[in-house]
Order: structure tokens, then C-alpha cells, then sequence
């Protein structure tokens, strides 16, 4: 048998209609509301909407010709949590959702199974005390593998809300399939990060080092703080962006030079709870009642995507969005050009400026292009922190990582101005570059609404880029899975899961590229928040995919 992939059928349109009604609507509420942010909890911090840009009141426009459309952070917000199911109320550990206990079946056992068909799986998830699970609302990761073929492939999830969930597979190559579907949280866990994170600022806390000749002085920083002492604030009112310190004794507050963090503690956990996030429940394989899934090919009229890799509106990817084969990943929705060797590469990259923005994941791309590549060398001055510029004058390469601005989650001293907001960089942007942002991690300690106000900026700052320059290139790259023995309170992958949606509503009607790490390491069961090379190139190949076509 044949172990290369065969041509598969094309895929099923998905019923967007649903989506586009909430959409409408979305911008509807909007265009006659005048939303506040941060209502509330933040006694002084209240800042009206942006009005630089006027409201758009005319729904059927294209998004090209309507480049400023708003949003708000509430408006993201509302759709986000509507999109996820209630979660569970915590009561006892016996009650929670447990991954030991609980079974996947096949929905229709016995079936033969052709390379493109869906495979469909059932789970009915169990308490630890062996009863059904009655409501929805449990953090499940699946995925399908062959280890001998290095191929994989993650599972669409669909919450039944009543303790059953079905997923659907896509069989993307012949051979026998291995069905993994992981408990990440139970409901109730998912329910204690809900409770924990909203409105909580503190999980983070920041020391700001002040320094004015030979003094230094130091004071607590933070996104937000109360304001029942002096406080430095920085903040910028056209963007709605704030941090703030507590006011030094003697020097001024120009004078903030450096900030570090560290973990908060979390008060309000009871022991059980915390015991249900402790690592002996995070992330447990479900028991399958069936043996590995025999694949064949079939004949039938099959064929693999045809379209070239272009930015297109929207995060309406299909799921999943692509698979691993021979540790190779092939998109759904178009065809992925080998971008492997220094030779393709450089000729994609050759008099190109590639400009990455974001955390240590981006990073990461740099990192693998300079050891495939060879010939970018580093231009002084750079730190791995905050900035590095490397290039390789012979092919006319340019490759630039700078780090997002605060916040951070770093015990490292930080210069405060040697980061810089991201939108602010879009808007230097020139019209060759590349541009490539990958943007989450450290925000996951953070209530949502603060990286949702991130995003909405650089939102803007990609409408402005492509007013002035339509052609250039934005690249999104998804946050992806990290450790499964991460502080779960602090760097949930829940909380990623949570801010990769709010991502694709924000980004959803603009001309970018996504590049979904979520799902490629959710299909190769990394769990690492610095992804092996094998995934970072991968990465880079789907996004040089969108630039040039001739690999
Ligand atoms: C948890 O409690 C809230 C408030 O009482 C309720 O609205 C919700 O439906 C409950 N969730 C579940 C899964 O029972
Ligand atoms: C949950 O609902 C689905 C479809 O609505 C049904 O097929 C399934 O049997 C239900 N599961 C339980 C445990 O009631
Ligand atoms: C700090 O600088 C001031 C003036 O520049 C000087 O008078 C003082 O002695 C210095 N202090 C220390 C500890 O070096
Ligand atoms: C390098 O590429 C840039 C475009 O990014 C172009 O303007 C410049 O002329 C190129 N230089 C050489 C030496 O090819």
C-alpha cells in the first residue's frame, strides 16, 4: 500500500451564515452605540472610543473599500464568551469531569475508512466517580496520528452541552490511524480560570526601577493599579493603552527606566480547586474503546487543493487547517510550496525585509533562518530580549525581531524604551516589508479585555498599512500550545485558546495570513511554548507560501 497522500476530496463549505448574522449584528450594535471601555472595576480609566475614525453605518460594503471600521473592546468580548459553552460550577474533585474515566467511541464502529473521508468520534465524558457528565463546557484537545509516517492531523470539537462531545477528523493519508483526544481541563477547571482571571490585574506583579544620575529608586508597577497612593501613569489616550507605577519617593516619573515581573499569588482558590489544576489533571489521554483506524485509498475523484496561497479576509479557515506528513505540513485550503532548503528560501526572501513582531515564538523564526540560511549574520547593537536585525547583504536579506510592549512576563530587567507597541511599528512599515506578528503569550496572565485592546489597535494599524500600501504582506501567526506543566492559573492554554478566538474576530475581515500554530501543535502534541524546529519551519514555509509561488 501506498503510504504517500493521495488526492483528497475538496472540502465541505461551511455554513457561515450563522456566523455572518452575528457578525452584522456585531457591527450594527456598534454603529449606533458609543461603547466605554473598561466600565467599572477602573475608577479612572475610561476612555471613549477612538474618534479619529469615523463609524461606519453601511453594512454591505467590501472590506477594502470601508478600510475603518470599529470595534470595540466589548464588542469582542460579548462575542467571545458567547462563542464558548457555560462552564461547570466547582463543587467537588468527585464531580469534575475526568479524563480517566471517561470513553471515546467511534460513532459508527465497524466502517471502512478512504483517505478523505471524516472520521467521527464520540466522548462521554465521565465525574470521578464514573456518572455522566450532564452539561458542556470541558477543554478537550484532539488529534489523529500515524508516529511511523511522522503524520497528524488535529480534530474539530463540538460541544454537545449535554457531556458528549463529537469530533471530527478528516483522514488526510492511508495507513493506520491513532485517535488521541486529551481532557486539558475539566469544566469546573475551566470554570476557577474564568473566575480567577476575570478583572484580576494582579496575577502579574511589576517592580519599576527608577534612575536619575547615581540614584536609583524602585516602586511596584502594574497594567493596573489602585489608585489609593501617588501613581506614575503612561499611558497614551489615542490608544487607550495604560500602565502604571506607584509614585518614587524623590525622582520624577520620567524616570522609570526598567520594569520586571513576578508571579502574584492567587487568593480566592480553594485547595481542591487548586488540586484540579494541578498537573495529574491537565491534559489526560481519554481511554478510545477501538484499536487504530485502518485507512485505505480509494479511487473516487479526489484532489488536493489547486488555489495558490494568498492573504485573504478572514480567519474562516477550515478545520483543521492543514496536517503533518512526513513532518511536513500541507495546508487545507491551498497549495504549501516547499520552503525548506536555504535555496528557496532565499530566492522567496531575496530583497525582502521581513519584520517580526511579537514574543520569544517569533523570535523563533529568526532563530531557524539564520541556522538555515548561513549567510545572515547580526548587525549591532541587538539583545535577545528586546531586538536583534540580522542580514545577509550578499541575497539582499533583512530579517528584524523586535518584542511587543508591555506587558511582559519576564524576571528579566526590561528597558522600557527599548520595546515598543507593535501598531506603532506597523505604522513605519514600508511597502516591501513583510510583516509577521505573533502576539499572546504573555498576555494570558492578563484579564482578556486588555489583550483585546492590543489587538483592536493593531487592527487599525494594519487598515492604515493597507490604505497606504494594499500589497504588503501581514502575517498572523496564532499562539501556540505550551507546557502542560506550566502555572496553569497564570499560562493556561485555555487562556490561549480563548485569546487565538478573539484573534480571529478581530483580524477576521482583513487582508492577512494566518498562520495557525495552535493547530499544528495541537496535531504534533507539542507543548512547548518554544515549538521544536521541525514546527517553526513549518510555519515559515506556509508563510512564505503566501509570498511567492514558485516552490
Ligand atoms: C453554574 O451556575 C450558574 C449560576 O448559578 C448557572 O447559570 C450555570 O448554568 C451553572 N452551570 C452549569 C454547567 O450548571
Ligand atoms: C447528547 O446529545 C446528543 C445529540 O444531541 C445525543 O446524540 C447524545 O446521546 C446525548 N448524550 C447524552 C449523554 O445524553
Ligand atoms: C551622587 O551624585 C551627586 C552629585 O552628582 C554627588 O554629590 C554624590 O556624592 C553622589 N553620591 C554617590 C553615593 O556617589
Ligand atoms: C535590496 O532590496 C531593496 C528592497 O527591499 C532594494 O530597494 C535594494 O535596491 C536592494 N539592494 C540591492 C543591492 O539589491
Amino acid at each position: 500500500m501506498s503510504t504517500e497522500p493521495v488526492e483528497l476530496p475538496p472540502l465541505p463549505g461551511r455554513c457561515r451564515s450563522n456566523l455572518l448574522i452575528k457578525t452584522l449584528l456585531l457591527i450594527f450594535i456598534f454603529a449606533i452605540s458609543f461603547s466605554v471601555y473598561f466600565s467599572g472595576t477602573w475608577p479612572t480609566f475610561i476612555v471613549l472610543l477612538d474618534p479619529v475614525y469615523p463609524t461606519n453605518t453601511e453594512l454591505e460594503h467590501e472590506p477594502t473599500e470601508n478600510p475603518f471600521r470599529e470595534m470595540s473592546v466589548d464588542d469582542i468580548m460579548r462575542s467571545v464568551w458567547d462563542d464558548l459553552p457555560a462552564d461547570g460550577n466547582f463543587s467537588s474533585i468527585e464531580s469534575s469531569s475526568s479524563g480517566q474515566h471517561s470513553v471515546v467511541n467511534l460513532e459508527q464502529p465497524g466502517a471502512q475508512y478512504c483517505v478523505g473521508d471524516s472520521l467521527i468520534v464520540l466522548v462521554n465524558m465521565k465525574d470521578h466517580r464514573g456518572n455522566p457528565k450532564v452539561h458542556g463546557g470541558d477543554f478537550i484537545l484532539a488529534r489523529i496520528h500515524s508516529p511511523n509516517l511522522q503524520a497528524s492531523a488535529s480534530g474539530e470539537v463540538t460541544d454537545l452541552l449535554n457531556g458528549s462531545y463529537r469530533v471530527r477528523f478528516r483522514l488526510f493519508w492511508p495507513g493506520d490511524v491513532l485517535v488521541s483526544v486529551l481532557l486539558m481541563h475539566s469544566s469546573e477547571a475551566v470554570g476557577i480560570l474564568r473566575r480567577i482571571s476575570a478583572h484580576n490585574y494582579d496575577k502579574i506583579i511589576y517592580t519599576g526601577t527608577f534612575y536619575s544620575g547615581n540614584k536609583t529608586e524602585q516602586s511596584q508597577c502594574g497594567i493596573r493599579l489602585k489608585a489609593d497612593r501617588p501613581l506614575c501613569e503612561y499611558r497614551k489616550k489615542e490608544d487607550a493603552e495604560y500602565y502604571a507605577c506607584v509614585r518614587p519617593k524623590t525622582l520624577s516619573c520620567s524616570t522609570l527606566r526598567t520594569m520586571r515581573s513576578r508571579n502574584g499569588p492567587i487568593s480566592n482558590m480553594a485547595r481542591d480547586e487548586r488540586l484540579l489544576l494541578s498537573r495529574k489533571n491537565i491534559g489526560i489521554e481519554m481511554r478510545n474503546s477501538f484499536g487504530p483506524v485502518k485507512v485505505i485509498s480509494c479511487p473516487a475523484g479526489t484532489h488536493r487543493p489547486t488555489e495558490k496561497c494568498v492573504a485573504g479576509f478572514g480567519m474562516t479557515s477550515p478545520s483543521p487547517s492543514g496536517y503533518f506528513f512526513r513532518n511536513r505540513w500541507s495546508s487545507t485550503s491551498c497549495q504549501t510550496g516547499n520552503f525548506f532548503s536555504a535555496d528557496a528560501i532565499s530566492r522567496c526572501l531575496k530583497g525582502r525585509n521581513l519584520k517580526l513582531m511579537g514574543d520569544s515564538t517569533v523570535r523563533q523564526w529568526q532563530e531557524t533562518l539564520i541556522k538555515t540560511l548561513k549567510g545572515l549574520k547580526y548587525v549591532n547593537p541587538y539583545d535577545t530580549h528586546y531586538y536583534a536585525l540580522v542580514v545577509d547583504p550578499q541575497r539582499n536579506i533583512t530579517v528584524q525581531w523586535k518584542m511587543h510592549g508591555h506587558p511582559f512576563v519576564t524576571g528579566y530587567n526590561v528597558v522600557k524604551d527599548a520595546v515598543g507597541y507593535i501598531f506603532r511599528e506597523v505604522d513605519r512599515v514600508a511597502v516591501d516589508d513583510v510583516v509577521v506578528i505573533g502576539v499572546g503569550q504573555h498576555f494570558r496572565p492578563f484579564p482578556l479585555e486588555i489583550f483585546v485592546q492590543r489587538l483592536i489597535n493593531m487592527r487599525k494599524a494594519i487598515l492604515r498599512l493597507h490604505k497606504r500600501s494594499p500589497q504588503t504582506l501581514v502575517i498572523i501567526k496564532l499562539e501556540n500550545t505550551r507546557e502542560l506543566d506550566s502555572d496553569m492559573t497564570h499560562l493556561s492554554d485555555w487562556f490561549g485558546y480563548v485569546q487565538n478566538l478573539a484573534q480571529r474576530k478581530v483580524f477576521r475581515d482583513l487582508k492577512v495570513v494566518l498562520v495557525d500554530a495552535w493547530d499544528m501543535t495541537t496535531a504534533a502534541n507539542t507543548f512547548a511554548i518554544h515549538p521544536n524546529s521541525m514546527i517553526v519551519s513549518n510555519e515559515i514555509a506556509l508563510a512564505l507560501s503566501h509570498l511567492c509561488h514558485d516552490a
